[in-house]
């Protein structure tokens, strides 16, 4: 798929098919994970692969909205502030570096025909507590994994995207 088609392509899912996802397709996503790129090449991530419907179930509760129990997957970036790089006035890239994996997951799942969603607005502490996260490793999204129920509507952008030339500045703001 051309990348541009891939990236209009790629849409929030919040309704997800009966279908199984075979444990190969997620490794094949998660591989196209790792490739991506991060401060002074720390990788400072991993992802918890939830595809037991009680730990489903478990995770969703961190979550109010009803549809994320109804994923069949749900991947839990972490990002590892102990290994993440700080600048040296303090800034920790740690959920950058997470959020371009992340990139990659969702644009790696389209394109084997799946669908995701980024999920930020849940407990952490909650969830941190289910997965039994060590010290230092912070849950940053969770991402539902399916097949979609529901198309993407690929000329969605037009409307629900900013105008180009409000957000790009040529030589100064
Ligand atoms: C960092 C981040 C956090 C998000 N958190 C949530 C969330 O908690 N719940 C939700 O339903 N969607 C969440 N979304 C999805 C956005 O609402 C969605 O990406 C946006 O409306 C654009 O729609 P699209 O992804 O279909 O293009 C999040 C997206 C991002 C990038």
């Amino acid at each position: 798929m051309a990348f541009t088609e891939l990236a209009k392509k790629r849409f929030s899912s919040r309704k997800f098919t009966n279908k199984l996802v075979e444990k190969e397709t997620i490794t094949k996503i998660l591989e196209t994970v790792r490739l991506a790129p991060s401060s002074k090449n720390l990788q400072p991530w991993h992802f918890v692969v939830i595809t037991e419907k009680q730990q489903i179930r478990k995770i969703a509760s961190c979550y109010k909205h009803d549809w994320l129990k109804q994923a069949p997957v749900i991947i839990i970036a972490c990002g590892d502030h102990n290994v993440a790089w700080r600048r040296s006035d303090g800034k920790d890239y740690c959920d950058i570096d997470v959020a371009i994996a992340v990139d990659h997951l969702t644009l790696a799942a389209t394109n084997l025909g799946l669908a995701t969603c980024w999920v930020c607005k849940f407990n952490a502490m909650q969830c941190a507590d289910i997965l039994m996260l060590p010290d230092g490793i912070e849950p940053i999204a969770l991402i539902p994994l399916g097949y979609p129920a529901e198309e993407a509507d690929t000329n969605r952008h037009e409307t629900l995207r900013k105008n180009f030339n409000k957000i790009v500045h040529w030589e100064r703001f």
